[in-house]
């Protein structure tokens, strides 16, 4: 009996588990609570294929010390998410995380809105991808689904780029499809190049599907949602019910 004929044709598609969102609760109170190694213990053990945890400029969520304790205890991937500054430069060399995801930040906003800017910043982003590849931290550029954008990607020398969903996820209707178009059309573009497509944001149980269906991407990003979804059902099954959603995505 041939038992690959049940095998999903498409390449596995990994979450990240962005705790972002879980660590904001401590700092809301300055508690010790939720405990940062239990939460990456728990995320881990419930089949999440990566922590991922943002140390933005103003030490909003995340702390400099909670990198390094999810260095330490994490057993999956550990993706940190940056800005291109020289401070989180040198942060990232000194804690070795096995992926950096390179954002943009501004003090006001509430979450990372739009992506990175690869033209204006060219510079500045190539200077400090060059650093993390000597590092041998895999770098991934969190772009907008422009080919204009991904055009410069090459040059930079990122192998990884993280397409930006929020507009995808904010939209409804038509302009939704016309969203879901530009990423699938991104996808395809980038992977031609040889670069690694991951994608996140606003990611939730309705419009995941759409996103994992695309055969090219190879990780979702997701936090907010996740740990929402958690307060009901506990972070076990929030995760697994969305590695279910991923997988029949797939199929
Ligand atoms: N990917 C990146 C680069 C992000 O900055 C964020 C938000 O921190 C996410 C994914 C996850 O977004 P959300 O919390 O909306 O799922």
């Amino acid at each position: 009996m041939d038992t690959n004929t049940t095998k999903s044709p498409m390449a596995p598609l990994e979450l990240g588990f962005n705790i972002d969102h879980i660590i904001n609760i401590r700092q809301a109170r300055f508690t010790p609570y939720p405990d940062l190694i239990e939460t990456v213990k728990a995320v881990e053990a419930a089949g999440a294929d990566a922590i991922t945890l943002h140390l933005r400029e103003d030490r909003r969520h995340i702390q400099d010390d909670d990198v390094y304790k999810v260095r330490k205890h994490c057993n999956t991937r550990m993706n940190l998410e940056l800005a291109a500054t020289d401070e989180m430069t040198k942060i990232a060399c000194d804690v070795q995380p096995d992926d950096c995801c390179v954002v943009p930040e501004k003090r006001e906003e509430l979450t990372t809105e739009g992506g990175l800017d690869v033209i204006t910043h060219f510079d500045r982003i190539k200077k400090m991808t060059q650093t993390l590849n000597q590092q041998n931290i895999k770098v991934s550029l969190f772009i907008e689904p422009s080919i204009e954008h991904i055009k410069r990607v090459s040059d930079i020398g990122a192998p990884v780029i993280e397409l930006h969903t929020g507009t995808y996820a904010n939209a409804t209707g038509d302009a939704q499809k016309v969203e879901l178009e530009r990423i699938q059309y991104a996808s395809e573009f980038a992977s031609e190049q040889g670069i690694q497509v991951n994608a996140g944001h606003g990611l939730d149980n309705l419009n995941t599907t759409a996103i994992a269906s695309i055969p090219q991407i190879q990780e979702l990003n997701i936090g907010h949602y996740l740990v929402a979804r958690s307060v009901f059902v506990g972070i076990e099954q929030s995760i697994k019910e969305m590695k279910q959603i991923m997988l029949d995505a797939r199929v």
